[in-house]
């Protein structure tokens, strides 16, 4: 069978991906494990609300996933600062909190440093810091965490179908999960396996899996409390995240030299830095105009590259009518480099990015010559 090449952010399931033998484990000493992220933070929710007659209120930054805002809205009074990723650290002077509230401060993109919300959490001692480390899960700020609690949606940087951790470096008291396991879960496993067979090359349509993915999640937005899946559960402790980590790293700064090597008029990397022991998202650039985000997107789509959008506002309703957030989410382009892909894979996708601003220049000057 030949293989069948494609860059994509959607996790295939392999066993080549678990350890022979035990390694140091890089997760907290204790902690409770979810389907997903949103989970963890409604079941936040359910524990805090016990002494409060009024919806808590929840701030969070302007530049985040409004997908899962919208969820979150379901659940808190949602109040926004700005924070974006094009700056060092948020606008605390955006940060307006009462007693009583809940912050959730994002290690945006996994570039991001903890110092400043620990000096901000030393002044503000009546609210609850809940840091998201979605995006580096395992980064020294994640490790050496001063907040009340933290919580990472695993599903995003591990190849497994569900997973949302959350934990109390302050050893407050963990929510618990319920006993229910998600559906959805294995749903989406079923999809990550169909999909490996597809990348070795089997006779398997592409929508059968799509599909899957497609109705797992919308399945995980209608769960509130689920417990993470047996297979989540059990396959973390075989995962080599160190050596993901490390590949990850190895990934982005290579598409960061190269993306260095010459000037871009068209596109620029959104950061070419992070702190010592933190690993990236993925490489990330942000695009002159939305427009040539949105061909460049479409043309290396066509060339089995998917890459994702983080995040896109669009109505108001779907927005945190932040002009600066909005201006940047319409320009952002996420390439996925993870630790599934060789340092070839990098290149080659690189070549593309590289083809498709010869042929747009080409087509510009003619247009221009006319
Ligand atoms: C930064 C961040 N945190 C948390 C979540 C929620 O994760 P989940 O989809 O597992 O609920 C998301 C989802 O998009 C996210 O982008």
């Amino acid at each position: 069978m030949k293989n069948r090449w494609e860059v994509g952010s959607q996790f295939d399931w392999s066993n080549d991906m678990v350890m022979l033998s035990a390694a140091k484990t890089l997760l907290p000493e204790s902690y409770e494990l979810f389907s997903t992220g949103t989970a963890c933070l409604f079941s936040m929710a359910t524990l805090l609300q016990q002494h409060q007659i009024h919806r808590l209120r929840l701030h969070i930054p302007s530049f985040l996933c409004m997908h899962f805002v919208a969820k979150l809205k379901t659940v808190f009074d949602v109040c926004w600062y700005r924070d974006l990723p094009t700056q060092e650290s948020p606008d605390f002077n955006t940060l307006n909190t009462l007693p009583g509230d809940l912050v959730l401060a994002v290690n945006l993109f996994g570039i991001r440093q903890g110092k400043v919300w620990q000096d901000w959490l030393f002044q503000h001692d009546d609210i609850i810091l809940i840091e998201d480390h979605t995006h580096d899960p395992f980064s020294s700020w994640a490790q050496q965490s001063t907040a009340h609690y933290a919580i990472a949606s695993l599903r995003k940087t591990l190849p497994i179908p569900d997973g949302g951790i959350i934990w109390s470096p302050q050893n407050m008291k963990l929510p618990k999960a319920s006993s229910s396991k998600s559906q959805a879960a294995d749903k989406r496993l079923t999809a990550m396996l169909l999909k490996r067979a597809y990348l070795s090359g089997a006779n398997i349509s592409k929508d059968i899996f799509r599909q899957l993915e497609i109705e797992s999640e919308e399945e995980f937005d209608d769960e509130t409390n689920c417990v993470a899946s047996t297979f989540t559960s059990v396959i973390l402790s075989c995962l080599n995240i160190a050596k993901f980590r490390q590949l990850r790293e190895t990934n982005i700064r290579h598409f960061l030299n190269w993306s260095l090597t010459e000037k871009h008029p068209n596109w620029m990397p959104l950061f070419s830095s992070w702190p010592i022991s933190s690993v990236p998202f993925n490489s990330v650039i942000v695009c002159q105009s939305q427009d040539i985000r949105d061909n460049l997107r479409k043309y290396l789509i066509a060339q089995n590259i998917f890459p994702a959008i983080h995040w896109l506002q669009t109505t108001p309703d779907k927005s945190s009518n932040d002009p600066l957030a909005i201006e940047l989410s319409n320009r952002i382009l996420t390439i996925p480099t993870d630790q599934r892909y060789s340092l070839d894979d990098i290149a080659r996708v690189a070549a593309k990015i590289t083809d498709f601003f010869k042929q747009s220049g080409k087509l510009t000057y003619s247009l221009i010559g006319k």
